[in-house]
């Protein structure tokens, strides 16, 4: 049973309300670390370090558009080999993510689940009875589908038809909460989540999604073309949009 020895840690990164998982094997010190975000990499390698792990992958659910992802500069810092959806085909990519596939950090085993909708590449990863939905699944909610190839009824489809497949004590760790909310379960989101639960029917929840009338993503432009390059921050930021690449002022831990 892979999380009953599992090293485990939730670290959130307020700039962009991401959480960052720490995932390490026990027995062979390694360790991934699943959407990792830039202000915060010093602070996730120091928890790695901390706990006598070795950091030898990140990998990265999707194409983000709200936060450049820490993936490039863990590498260069760590040595971390760079994961990322294989469908995406970024030549910076050391180990392609693949549906079905099963990839393996010491004894964990991660099964990749393809659950397109918020993007047409984004990937849910299942580490024995957790899942880390990404921006698929959120708690009491699900990302957007207005951008990035979005598409509400891939995502009605990925997370009814795939997601809520799993048992329902799986617990479901999103990618972000805004409301301080950490984690959740398949069973939880399944009875109560309000775009997604109970009996919502596809053609309501493609109607909900597209009436949303969320403001545009505000670092979408400089995020997506940075993350399609594992995590490059643009050399000239807007002062406003500068807090996404320079380090956090504290450290914040799960
Ligand atoms: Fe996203």
């Amino acid at each position: 049973m892979t999380t009953a020895t599992t090293i485990f840690r939730q670290l959130f990164e307020p700039v962009s309300s991401t959480y960052t998982y720490l995932l390490g094997c026990p027995e062979t010190g390694e360790a991934v670390l699943i959407d990792p975000v830039m202000p915060a990499w010093q602070r996730d390698l120091q928890v790695v370090h901390e706990l006598g792990l070795r950091l030898v992958m990140t990998m990265d659910t999707h194409i983000h558009a709200d936060h450049i992802s820490s993936a490039s500069q863990l590498k260069r810092e760590a040595g971390s080999r760079i994961g990322i959806p294989a469908v995406d085909a970024l030549p910076c990519t050391d180990v392609l993510i693949h549906d079905g596939l099963p990839l393996r950090i010491g004894s964990i085993r991660v099964d990749p689940m393809h659950t397109p909708g918020h993007t047409d590449n984004h990937f849910a990863l299942v580490v024995g009875d957790r899942v880390f939905t990404g921006d698929a699944l959120l708690i009491d909610g699900c990302g957007r589908t207005d951008f990035q190839s979005g598409d509400a009824r891939a995502l009605y489809q990925s997370v009814r038809g795939k997601l809520f497949g799993l048992p329902g004590e799986t617990l479901v760790y999103p990618a972000h909460d805004y409301q301080g909310r950490w984690v959740s379960s398949i069973a939880q989101e399944k009875q109560r989540n309000p775009r997604l639960g109970g009996d919502r029917a596809l053609e309501d929840f493609v109607d909900l999604m597209a009436n949303l009338e969320l403001p545009y993503p505000k670092f979408i432009d400089h995020a997506v073309p940075g993350n399609r390059q594992c995590g490059q921050c643009p050399p000239e930021l807007p002062e406003h949009l500068r807090q996404y690449c320079q380090e956090m002022a504290e450290s914040p831990q799960g």
